[in-house]
């Protein structure tokens, strides 16, 4: 799926579908983070107009996710809670930072964008698992994890534009993007499998 290197082990999405609360809870903070991350990055931006509204773009999407998952807490009684530690997102920013030979302020800047499209790309495919496997059971939340599976897949497409609009030279960027989607595949090799999106 979307140029990631390594399948999530699919006993996961079995292991999530029984652990709801958690999931949603955990879902709803990655949202936010996402939203978060895209605002973040629009203030670095601030000399490329067109690449600010395209973040403005996503964050609103984001967020419109994040009221979305906080109103399906909020239909089944269930608490937000504390943030659970994202070690999946934590660990790929730090081996992508920690073999950056460049560290010029527009390659750090393509760099998270691409880290971003790759973790886009893993919820993506982590949206669709657990469609599968609610199927069945909790048919709307299959129905809108789909509809999430679709968009995350869009902004994934989104960031590596943002990412190909900053860095004129197209190879550099693919280059890169081939070779954070290596280091990915290493993480997610690494992870424990437990009921969180990116568990
Ligand atoms: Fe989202
Ligand atoms: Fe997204």
């Amino acid at each position: 799926v979307l140029g990631l290197l390594r399948p999530t082990d699919p006993t996961w999405a079995e292991r999530a579908a029984r652990a709801l609360d958690r999931v949603l809870a955990d879902h709803a903070h990655c949202e936010m983070k996402a939203a978060s991350n895209a605002l973040a990055l629009s203030t670095r931006c601030f000399d490329t107009p067109r690449v600010i509204r395209a973040l403005l773009d996503l964050a609103e999407e984001e967020l419109r996710h994040y009221r979305q998952v906080l109103d399906e807490l909020d239909r089944r009684g269930l608490a937000l809670g504390a943030p659970e530690e994202d070690y999946y997102a934590a660990e790929l920013r730090r081996r992508v930072s920690g073999r950056r030979s460049d560290r010029s302020v527009r390659r750090v800047i393509v760099d998270r964008l691409l880290v971003g499209a790759l973790i886009e790309a893993r919820s993506c495919e982590r949206f669709r698992l657990l469609a599968r496997a609610l199927d069945a059971k909790e048919p709307a939340l299959a129905l809108f994890y789909d509809e999430l599976f679709v968009a995350e897949a869009r902004h994934h497409r989104t960031l590596i534009d943002i990412a190909l609009d900053l860095e004129p030279d197209e190879s550099q960027v693919r280059s890169r993007l081939a070779a954070i989607a290596a280091i990915e595949a290493d993480v997610v090799a690494s992870l424990a499998g437990g009921p969180t999106i990116h568990g």
